[in-house]
């Protein structure tokens, strides 16, 4: 199997177990099991770095994904949108494990972590979405 059709086989397979995964985390987070969100938190933010790297390497392969001229907007904003809520879940996991190191520490982003964990795993969700439908376009 070309390398390409097998990234886009995977990324459906990563995409569908992330949005039950990042769902059942929010769950968590909700009523409050802390721990079993925090595991699951940085477990997503690592696979989904490693995801990148992955699609980095695909796109040198010699044929990479062929994108149609037309659908171009929409993955730019499928890609911005998602390194927006990479980041941003990065920087939460950093800032709860400073706190956890640093007693002491305020950080502004553990402050309001409720809040930009509710805009960041909602831009992520819709990332995802955004796969299955580019899955769609793409096979
Ligand atoms: C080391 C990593 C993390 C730890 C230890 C952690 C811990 C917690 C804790 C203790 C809460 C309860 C409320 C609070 O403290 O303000 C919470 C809530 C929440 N966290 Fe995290 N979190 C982590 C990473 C993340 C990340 C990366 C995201 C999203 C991208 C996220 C999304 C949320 C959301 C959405 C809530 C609120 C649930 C709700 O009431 O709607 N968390 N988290």
């Amino acid at each position: 199997m070309p390398e390409h059709d097998l990234f886009l086989n995977l990324s459906l397979v990563w995409t569908l177990v992330a949005i039950i995964l990042l769902s059942f985390s929010w769950r968590l987070a909700c009523y409050g099991n802390r721990l079993r969100h925090r595991k699951l938190m940085i477990f997503l933010t690592l696979v989904a770095w490693a995801f990148i790297a992955l699609y980095l390497w695909q796109s040198r392969q010699p044929r990479p994904l062929e994108i149609k001229e037309e659908y171009i907007p929409w993955i730019i904003l499928h890609g911005v949108i998602g390194l927006i809520a990479l980041l941003g879940a990065t920087a939460l996991v950093f800032a709860r494990l400073w706190q956890e190191k640093v007693r002491k520490s305020d950080l502004h982003l553990n402050r309001h972590h409720r809040l930009y964990g509710r805009i960041f795993i909602t831009l992520w969700l819709f990332t995802h979405i955004g796969g299955v439908i580019n899955y769609g376009l793409f096979i």
